[in-house]
């Protein structure tokens, strides 16, 4: 059932929620979330997304083996940098790197994995000539995955963009049939939330993020440039 929520709340609430009950989601809430992501824009309204529903329980076991093999060496490299932080910061991120082993752990049991994909040469990229990695494309296919989730949290649903099985996306392209030259994006596992899933975030101010003008003014009288990191 669609929850009465209002979108600023669902905005300030919708956070990766990686611990989920297997319970399956009924076809009508799968078709309302996924008709949220048709609507999100895209560049020349091209949508060049498709997202693969993975129900199967092989095909969802074949995936969580794939995430499991980079996810170790990157928990480890995660741990060794939390060493170095202050003790709340270092808490945080040990909690959310829990939720993650779990996550790498249980993958398989997610009802659904969506599995974003996109189509290289229908994206509109205006900075591929540009002497840093190209970002403008994964505008068009993003946005898509964002309307997904926070329609998850309309729908009592939770659920996690995920980019750690892209680097197996050979694998997966087999796995999944996946016909050149479409390649992956973003895989989000989705269910109902152990416990209460959504709440609160960790982000960073808006004086932080914002500036008036040029970069480094203060978008508001009184605000210096902060970079601190407050929960809402
Ligand atoms: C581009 C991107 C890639 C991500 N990849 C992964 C991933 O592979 N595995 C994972 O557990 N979480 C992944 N996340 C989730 C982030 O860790 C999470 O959104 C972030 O820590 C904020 O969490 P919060 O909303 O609960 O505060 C990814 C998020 C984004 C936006």
């Amino acid at each position: 059932m669609t929850h009465a929520i209002g979108l600023y709340e669902a905005m300030q609430t919708t956070r990766a929620v990686r611990r989920l009950r297997p319970d399956p989601i009924p076809e009508a809430v799968l078709q309302r979330v996924l008709t949220a992501a048709t609507w999100a824009p895209s560049g020349g309204n091209r949508q060049p997304w498709r997202v693969i529903v993975v129900r199967d329980a092989a095909l969802k076991r074949a995936l969580r083996d794939l995430y499991q093999r980079p996810w170790a060496p990157y928990a480890a490299r995660q741990r060794a940098q939390f060493a170095t932080l202050p003790a709340a910061s270092r808490a945080r991120g040990e909690r959310a790197l829990a939720a993650a082993d779990h996550l790498a752990a249980h993958l398989h049991e997610a009802p659904v994995i969506a599995v974003f994909c996109f189509d290289p040469e229908r994206l509109a990229i205006t900075d591929a000539h540009l002497p840093r990695p190209s970002i403008v494309g994964g505008a068009s296919v993003y946005p898509a995955v964002q309307n997904l989730l926070l329609a998850c949290r309309a729908e009592g649903l939770g659920g996690v963009l995920t980019t750690m099985l892209c680097a197996a996306e050979p694998a997966i392209r087999t796995l999944l049939d996946i016909p050149e030259p479409w390649a992956t994006a973003a895989f989000v596992p989705i269910g109902y939330p152990v416990g209460g899933g959504h709440g609160p975030l960790a982000r960073k101010p808006v004086a932080a993020m914002a500036f008036a003008e040029r970069w480094g003014a203060p978008l508001a009288a009184g605000d210096g440039a902060r970079d601190d990191c407050g929960a809402a």
